[in-house]
């Protein structure tokens, strides 16, 4: 049986809320491609890949909780994906191996520095969280060279492993040890936001015309978002654009074809 469209994926759970198929579809008809992406609710993940290939599917997104399981599971990783622990991107090559990439730091990235201009280079960069989703897009902004990159943690040792991990390119330190520091740039990579809560941050961290970015994001503003105002931050963002731009990229790998980010930014700010 020949499949009508090329067959693609978001693997998650839970996954309802998903907007990769929005995106991906939008990508599909701004370029002329003939997919189909669906969001799978997945209990079994190495099952549910297994099953993907063997019905023909192309390629896949992998969600939370299953990115580090992804990671395992794969056959092959990128250079990126290896270093970030964690895989958002599968494919399959023509021996039906299992590629790993991961796209969510060069969609951080690429939303800072081309979509809002800002500058990474030479910049005294702050990290807020020391999880799976600061690790998986540490490389990318360490490649942008930046003069400083501190990742703060409540777990201070876990914010050591990456300092570790990344050949103490990287500065670990706890929130208290941030004081009388600043920043021109704050990233929280934190989970606090999905809770409504904030990471504990003294006043006085950012730098003058320092950016603040929330790599989650909702409907309103974050607690980490209201403060970055309060605070004097002259640009705060919050992580829909990455999003958009990690689901480029894969697409890109899948395809071959770059889709233009911004009427799908624009689309689901609407
Ligand atoms: P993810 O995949 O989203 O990164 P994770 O690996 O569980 O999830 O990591 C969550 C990160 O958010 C951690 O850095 C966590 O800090 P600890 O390592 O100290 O637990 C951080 N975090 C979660 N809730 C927080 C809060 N209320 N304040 C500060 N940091 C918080």
């Amino acid at each position: 049986m020949s499949l009508k469209f090329d067959h693609y994926a978001v693997m998650g759970n839970p996954i309802a809320h998903s907007k990769s198929p929005m995106i991906h579809t939008a990508f599909a008809k701004q370029t002329g491609q003939n997919i189909q992406y669906d969001a799978l609710l997945v209990n079994n993940f190495t099952e549910a890949v297994s099953e993907f290939k063997k019905n023909g599917g192309k390629g896949l997104n992998i969600t939370v909780p299953f990115k580090q399981q992804a990671w395992e599971l794969v056959d092959i990783r990128s250079k990126r994906a290896e270093k970030a622990g964690a895989v958002n991107t599968i494919y399959f090559d023509q021996q039906g191996h299992l590629i790993g990439e991961n796209t969510d730091g060069i969609g951080l990235v690429r939303d800072l520095t081309i979509n809002h201009k800002a500058k990474i280079a030479q910049q005294r960069v702050l990290i807020l969280g020391a999880g799976g989703a600061v690790r998986g897009v540490l490389e990318p902004i360490l490649a942008a060279a930046p003069a400083q990159c501190v990742i703060a943690n409540r777990t201070v040792a876990k914010a050591e492993q990456l300092a570790q991990l990344f050949d103490h390119k990287i500065i670990a330190s706890s929130y208290e040890g941030l004081k009388n520091h600043s920043f021109d740039l704050i990233i929280n990579g934190t989970s606090a936001s999905l809770q409504g809560a904030l990471p504990p941050l003294a006043d006085g961290l950012l730098a003058e015309g320092a950016w603040c970015y929330d790599m989650m994001y909702a409907k309103t503003a974050t607690l980490f978002m209201q403060w970055a105002q309060q605070q004097g931050a002259i640009k705060v963002l919050d992580g829909l654009g990455m999003l958009v731009e990690q689901a480029a990229e894969s697409f890109y790998l899948w395809r071959g074809v770059k889709p233009d980010t911004q009427p799908v930014i624009k689309q689901l700010q609407s």
